[in-house]
């Protein structure tokens, strides 16, 4: 009988909490689901969706999935029971999120992977993505234009082995190392796979997996200190000196940044990042982390939301490119990326509008 009561107090709560929403079904024209709101690069998208759909007639309602599946799962059921007609989700998990879209797909939504690819399903209908590849690629080309000697000691980091846009990104920066490797210019310290594949230009996925398991920060702040710091620990004197770091976003370089900094035996070190994150850009302008990759979120928010209006309004959806998703080609539209640092840190991100300069110091 207690177990009875409970069970229906807690039935109770979940429709207190989510169960509203059935009663407001056709309320809501377009959902958005972003993955998280403890990293600054899902405010910035928020912060701009929120303008793009001040100019819209259409009715718009963001969710973010905090790092959950089973959340963004819910997030999907109550947008589906909101009456929505297409979908633009940027998925914790790319394979997990597979079904939850299908609810959404059998449901009659038109699906927008954003971001984020969505794999291994039929029901993602149009990616709207920035050129990832090509975000690697330019992370590997920063290392390779500063290093000027043979033998220089390389650390490899990747994202979450769940977000398909890791493996784009590494595949972009080794795309520009690996024949850097081959000669001996750089020394990978810290990742016996990549060594072991330190010969083949074009690595396949499985071979991808294997280095990015070794290396991956799982996106996550505190993953990327520890593995930093058991890399730099485990390293000999000889393998420090001056360091190339490949981190593949500004939150991960700022925690590795700091354990490189931190370590008596390294003289210097660049480092790579992505988002253009505020504390990134003031980490650039104070000379602690080296480059981002600026991914300008005004053209993905305005890209997604013209995509979905058009595809309301029964019209084509504009694409230029298309991405495989393990089950099938997807259509996409794809946003090239900008490199900045300390040179054009002004130029790209004050003077476009971006940020305002009072939001750094030293500028
Ligand atoms: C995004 C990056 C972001 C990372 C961690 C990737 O999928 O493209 O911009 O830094 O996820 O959230």
């Amino acid at each position: 009988m207690k177990k009875f009561v409970c069970m229906m107090l807690t039935a109770a709560l979940c429709l207190s909490l989510f169960g509203g929403v059935a009663l407001a079904s056709g309320t809501v024209d377009i959902g958005i689901v972003l993955p998280t709101k403890d990293e600054p690069r899902w405010l910035q998208d928020q912060a701009r969706f929120e303008s793009v759909i001040a100019d819209t007639p259409y009715t718009v309602e963001v969710l973010f999935s905090q790092g959950s599946s089973a959340v963004e799962r819910t997030n999907i059921e109550t947008l589906i029971s909101k009456g929505i007609k297409v979908l633009i989700i940027c998925a914790h998990d790319a394979d997990a999120a597979g079904l939850s879209v299908e609810l959404a797909k059998e449901a009659g939504i038109t699906v927008i992977s954003y971001d984020r690819l969505i794999t291994n399903t039929e029901a993602v209908d149009y990616y709207v993505t920035f050129d990832s590849v090509s975000v690697g690629e330019a992370m590997g080309k920063y290392l390779a234009d500063n290093v000027k000697e043979k033998a220089q000691s390389l650390y490899l980091y990747a994202g979450a082995a769940s977000d398909n846009n890791a493996f784009l990104f590494f595949e972009g920066a080794w795309n520009i190392l690996q024949p850097l490797i081959a000669d001996g210019t750089f020394v990978i310290r810290n990742s016996s796979e990549a060594v072991a594949l330190q010969a083949e230009p074009k690595l396949t996925r499985e071979q991808l997996s294997k280095i990015i398991g070794q290396v991956t920060t799982e996106w996550d702040f505190n993953v990327a200190k520890s593995k930093a710091e058991a890399h730099l620990t485990a390293a000999t004197k000889d393998e420090k000196g001056l360091c190339f770091v490949l981190a593949p976003n500004d939150g991960t370089a700022r925690s590795i940044g700091d354990v490189f900094a931190a370590d008596a035996d390294v003289n210097g070190y660049y480092i790579t990042g992505q988002d253009a994150e505020i504390a990134s850009v003031q980490y650039i302008i104070d000379g602690k982390q080296s480059m981002t990759v600026f991914k300008d979120t005004r053209t993905l928010a305005q890209d997604a939301m013209d995509m979905a209006i058009a595809l309301i309004k029964g019209e084509e959806a504009k694409t230029d490119v298309t991405y495989n998703n393990g089950a099938k080609e997807v259509p996409s539209k794809q946003t090239a990326v900008t490199v900045v640092t300390k040179d054009n840190v002004k130029d790209v991100l004050i003077d476009s509008g971006y940020y305002a300069s009072s939001q750094f110091t030293g500028l």
